[in-house]
């Protein structure tokens, strides 16, 4: 049942978050993946690791898709998709602004992610058509109306050195038009805030499956919208992502869609 999955989610989330919490700040031996900018440190792999030991000890027969490991094959269309720690550069610095993805899809379609920030305490959670929650408060997105009354965040992807620059263009043409914009490192929280109605919209290319899968069905229980730059409806890796309270979505879209 979904339900069980969701109590084994949040359990592999806050033990998985605790050790990131117990690390901060210890020698992490962080190292770049494949460019200089894509970090890794050892408590991405043991976090992930812990979350792949609760999934299996529950659910042995599921595959888990996570950053650092890998697929694991399963049966049934069932796929766990896992972010062990999103926020790996903001980590490595001890900027506190990171957390544990964790979500669960059947033949394609999200049932539940929970993100959780160990230093916050914060568990955000939702399941298909039941709404999501923060530490069992109901997460509603913002009133906001127009663009120049919006707070906006985004990302500039580190995998890849050519596509943090495709993203001058969009945070240029935003912050002509939006109140205020953010950058602040992890994807997952940042469509967490979205759905907590923190911030108004949120838009980055180039990311994966496990940055946005359990955020994006956050935002869409609290009442949001996401879709691709063109409106589409989103494609977990489609490497594009527009997240928003849903009023201000066609403004974003307006700006998004000549990149793309
Ligand atoms: C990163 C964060 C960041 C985003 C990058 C991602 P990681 O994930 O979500 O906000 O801008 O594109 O790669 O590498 O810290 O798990
Ligand atoms: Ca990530
Ligand atoms: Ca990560």
């Amino acid at each position: 049942m979904i339900s069980d999955r969701l109590a084994i989610a949040e359990d592999a989330a806050r033990l998985a978050g605790a050790l990131l919490r117990d690390r901060l700040g210890t020698d992490l031996h962080a190292r770049a993946k494949d460019i200089s900018t894509n970090l890794v440190t050892e408590a991405d792999t043991a976090s992930e690791t812990l979350i792949r030991q609760v999934i299996a000890s529950e659910l042995p027969e599921e595959a888990v898709l996570g950053e650092e490991q890998g697929e694991g094959a399963g049966l049934g269309g069932r796929r766990w998709i896992v972010d062990p720690l999103d926020g790996t550069t903001n980590y490595a610095h001890g900027y506190r602004c990171f957390c544990v993805s964790i979500a669960y899809e059947e033949d394609g379609v999200l049932q539940l992610g929970v993100v959780y920030d160990p230093m916050a305490g914060e568990m955000f959670r939702a399941r298909r058509g039941k709404g999501a929650d923060c530490n069992g408060r109901a997460l509603q997105v913002s009133d906001c109306r127009h663009l120049r009354d919006a707070l906006l965040v985004t990302g500039f992807p580190a995998h890849d050195v050519s596509k943090p620059l495709a993203n001058l263009g969009p945070f240029a043409d935003f912050m002509r038009q939006a109140q205020a914009l953010r950058r602040d490192g992890s994807a997952a929280l940042d469509l967490c805030y979205v759905a907590a109605g923190r911030m108004d919209g949120f838009w980055e290319p180039g990311l994966h499956a496990w940055d946005i899968a359990a955020g994006a069905l956050i935002v869409e229980e609290a009442g949001g919208r996401t879709s691709d730059y063109r409106g589409g409806p989103l494609v977990i890796d489609g490497e594009q992502i527009v997240a928003s309270n849903g009023r201000i979505h066609d403004d974003m879209l307006g700006i998004l869609r000549p990149h793309a």
